[in-house]
């Protein structure tokens, strides 16, 4: 795939997802972190918190199975046009139980109707479908257990998967447990901002 020439007009959308119900954390620092070093390279960027939106949990009431729009009148609505449009995604997540948080994963569920556009309807899940989409996970846990983040990133490979979204990877920390711990690690907010502009580098379109 030959390279985009420097002045290619096309800005890459990138949408950060903040899923803590902390604000100012761990999380919320590296997903700034992340969000500044794609900007830096010339991306559009946006940044939602799921703690400050209404998204309730999703009912299994088949509602969306036959058009692929969900029922419940909430965030969630532009959120699934915002997800549909991301170039880029970053999904920023504390481990709550071996699991992401229970606002993240509201959200995850609520990507059924997604989902049913895929895999029932067989339409594309991307507004442009012949761009390429991508995503990290950004993460961190208070403990330093082994495998800490394979369930969480099982869940996020799994939903990347429904959005037509290849995971680029993670960025993990463990043993980050104080509110602002991350702000003492050597390396946590350099290595956020790079992995920020690296996901900001890839050429469009694929
Ligand atoms: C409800 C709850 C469950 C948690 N479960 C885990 C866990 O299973 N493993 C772990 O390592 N840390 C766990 N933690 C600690 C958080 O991952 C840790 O405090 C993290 O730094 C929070 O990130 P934040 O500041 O971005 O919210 C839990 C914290 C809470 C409040």
């Amino acid at each position: 795939m030959p390279k985009l020439p420097e002045s290619n007009p096309y800005k890459l959308k990138v949408l950060g997802i903040a899923g803590s119900p902390r604000r100012d954390g761990n999380t919320d620092h590296l997903l700034h972190q992340v969000i500044a070093g794609a900007s830096s390279h010339g991306a559009k960027t946006k940044t939602v918190i799921l703690s400050e939106l209404n998204i309730l949990p999703c009912r299994h009431c088949d509602g969306c199975i036959k058009t692929g729009k969900c029922v419940i009148d909430d965030d969630m609505q532009w959120l699934h046009t915002d997800l549909r449009k991301a170039d880029r995604i970053v999904l920023a997540s504390p481990i709550f139980f071996m699991g992401v948080t229970a606002q993240t994963k509201a959200m995850i569920d609520r990507c059924q109707a997604l989902w049913v556009i895929k895999y029932v309807l067989k339409l594309p899940v991307a507004i442009n479908p012949d761009e390429e989409r991508s995503g990290i996970f950004v993460s961190v846990g208070g403990t330093s257990l082994r495998n800490l983040f394979q369930p969480a990133m099982a869940t996020v490979k799994s939903w990347f998967t429904t959005l037509d979204i290849k995971y680029d990877g993670e960025l993990v920390f463990s043993g980050i447990d104080e509110k602002e711990a991350i702000l003492r690690h050597p390396t946590a907010l350099h290595d956020a901002f790079v992995a920020g502009q690296k996901l900001a580098a890839v050429n469009m379109p694929k």
